[in-house]
């Protein structure tokens, strides 16, 4: 295990070091398929860096990673990757994106590291071992109603129907007189702020699995809950996501469930 931990931890750190080469620079972001999801020089050389380092290392594990085709081995391991979590702040010069890595056995997410780049703060967990911000542990915090509560979402690409009814909810949580609502624009790091704390709550309608698997994880080790929509068990698959300090899970499930 402690192979696989250095490994993710020396990639991590690589991709740092091409993202801090890269920010606030004059780079061009160009537009994905979909309108809004944009790509950089960043997310492509630092994918490049994690990747190869994994291949190198473990050449027979699977490597699921945004910007790329995902090809099936035979072994049980998949590496799950977004080598730039909030490409938008990142090409804006706005300083909040992360590196995120998780590492499976089959179905279940073993590790999780998700790195704030420009804070210098390491999130991680190891199944069944606890979470740590920079190798101190963390738990979520004991918000236990809306009245205390600072809830973060984020809103996908798409501009349709998961648009206009996130925009629904954001309304109804404020007029259940929550603190506030934060957008700050990397998934990863929204589910490290729940496990670490600074936030009660987080949701988002339609997230990539590189985009939660570690930061689940890391939430579950500090004590917190996740689930989809309806509070069932979240896949390592395309899903709705509820992640919450569990104190105020329910909560957030009746509001969320409820049109
Ligand atoms: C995005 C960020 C953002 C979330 C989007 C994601 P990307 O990832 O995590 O916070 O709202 O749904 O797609 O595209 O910057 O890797
Ligand atoms: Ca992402
Ligand atoms: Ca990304």
């Amino acid at each position: 295990m402690q192979e696989f931990i250095d490994t993710a931890v020396l990639a991590i750190k690589q991709a740092a070091k091409i993202h801090k080469k890269y920010f606030n620079t004059d780079i061009k972001a160009e537009m994905k398929k979909k309108t809004f999801d944009l790509v950089t020089v960043a997310d492509v050389e630092a994918e490049k860096a994690i990747t190869s380092l994994i291949k190198k290392k473990f050449p027979k594990h699977n490597i699921l990673a945004e910007e790329n085709k995902y090809k099936k081995t035979d072994s049980q391991y998949t590496w799950i990757i977004d080598p730039l979590d909030g490409t938008n702040n990142f090409s804006n010069k706005i300083p909040m994106f992360s590196v995120s890595i998780a590492l499976a056995k089959d179905k279940e997410v073993l590790l999780g590291f998700v790195y704030d780049v420009m804070r210098d703060e390491l999130f991680s967990a190891r199944k069944g071992k606890g979470a740590f911000l920079n190798g101190k542990k963390i738990k979520v915090n004991g918000v236990d109603g809306f009245r205390q509560a600072i809830l973060v979402t984020g809103f996908y690409y798409d501009r349709g129907q998961a648009m206009v009814e996130n925009i629904e909810k954001v309304k109804q949580f404020l007029q259940k007189k929550i603190i506030g609502i934060r957008r700050f624009g990397s998934a990863a790091l929204d589910l490290c702020y729940v496990a670490c704390g600074r936030a009660a709550g987080f949701w988002e309608f339609e997230l990539n699995v590189w985009d939660f698997a570690a930061g689940k994880l890391i939430v579950e080790e500090a004590g917190g809950k996740v689930s989809g929509r309806l509070g069932e068990p979240v896949l390592l698959k395309k899903s709705f996501i509820i992640a919450s300090n569990s104190k105020i899970h329910e909560q957030m499930l009746d509001v969320i469930s409820h049109a």
